[in-house]
């Protein structure tokens, strides 16, 4: 578990009290949003305030992230100057790319927050929490995120909420406009979320590495800053896992390749009526890394839907085989959540090979 404890205000888990800051809950929402490292918070505030941002407050938060099986779940806690503030669980998905990206969240009123936290650890286990104090602003609808981050430090982030029929083409033109506005520099944003920086910087999604496996490639290619190779490799993973076409098992997994230039190569798994014809999300993979012109894969990640660790079936070792070398590293597991890392040579140690005819 990485991030600080909370304390707990007395009477802060109720849902009665003044929402000062928050918009009625829907059951079903879509955001435009937008993250970025903060290196001058007070010329942010400065700059909110001068555009005609309306300050509404500041609030502690704690976020605790459970394991799940497809999305994020979070249960939020929360207080505003010894106040007590509505509790929320939150269930969202977002891609995890820099730029403005879309979101689909529920948000879920909590009346008694510690025990259902406690409830949910005991069943799930706990991820990760995330403890913050975030400074409210609105502007043209858009809320601005002014977060101090317990163990990340400074950040900002831009949240337009959609109304349900928008093309949210004037959501994302706000939140550009905002980010020019603000001086937002492209350098600064960030595609990961607070959970999955936390996770990274105390080791936890590099669980592979403590077994002496290590990717030949993670110095090809930097990452993002902060965000380990490996971690990059099954979040993309994880965004193509949302392609499958899964109408009979209804099991979506996602794989993503690096070649050895650092390029990754992603693929889900395809079915048919006539089951058999069906593909694996490795073999969709390899068919991309081929077509793009590669002939070897120095790392692989493989994520699924409906399990924590999902192996590559024995088919797909073979096909993996045909492109890898025994010590290629394979991460199976989920961008935030439980991880194992394995070698091709492992998964098949006596991998057919074919001596082409001289
Ligand atoms: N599947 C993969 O995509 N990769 C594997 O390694 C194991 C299985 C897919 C095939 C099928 O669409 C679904 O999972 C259920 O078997």
């Amino acid at each position: 578990m990485a991030g600080a404890r909370y304390p707990q205000a007395p009477g802060s888990a109720g849902c009665a009290g003044p929402h000062i800051l928050e918009a009625p809950l829907d059951a079903s929402m879509r955001n435009v949003e937008l993250k970025a490292r903060d290196p001058d918070p007070a010329r942010s505030l400065e700059r909110a305030l001068a555009l005609g941002a309306e300050d509404r407050g500041e609030v502690r938060q704690r976020d605790t992230y459970f394991a799940r099986a497809r999305g994020r779940v979070k249960l939020r806690e929360q207080e505003t100057r010894g106040s007590p503030f509505r509790d929320e669980l939150i269930e969202y998905s977002r891609g995890d790319s820099v730029d403005a990206r879309t979101s689909t969240y529920q948000r879920v009123p909590v009346a008694d927050a510690a025990p259902l936290r406690e409830a949910l650890e005991a069943a799930y286990g706990a991820l990760v929490t995330v403890t913050k104090r975030r400074r409210l602003l609105l502007w043209e609808g858009v809320r601005i995120h002014l977060d101090e981050v317990d163990g990340l430090g400074s950040y900002l982030e831009l949240e337009a909420v959609a109304d349900p029929d928008s093309d949210l083409s004037g959501e994302r033109e706000k939140v550009e406009r905002l980010r020019a506005e603000l001086g937002i520099e492209h350098a600064n944003l960030v595609g990961a979320s607070y959970s999955d920086l936390l996770l990274s910087a105390s080791g936890e999604g590099e669980r592979g590495s403590a077994d002496g496996v290590r990717g030949p490639a993670e110095d090809m290619r930097t990452p993002a800053e902060g965000v380990p190779a490996s971690d990059e490799l099954m979040r993309a993973a994880d965004e193509v896992m949302q392609s499958a076409y899964v109408p009979y098992s209804h099991f979506p997994v996602g794989a993503a390749l690096r070649a050895p230039d650092g390029s990754i190569h992603v693929g889900s798994n395809v079915e048919n009526a006539s089951y058999p014809q069906g593909q694996c999300a490795e073999t969709s993979a390899i068919g991309a890394l081929i077509a793009a012109g590669h002939r070897e894969i120095v790392e692989v990640a493989v994520t699924a839907g409906g399990m924590e660790i999902c192996p590559p079936c024995g088919g797909c070792r073979q096909r993996l085989a045909e492109f890898a070398s025994p010590d290629t590293p394979v991460h199976l597991g989920r961008p935030d959540g439980p991880r194992e890392t394995t070698t091709v040579g492992e998964l098949l140690p006596l991998a057919f090979e074919l001596e082409p005819p001289a």
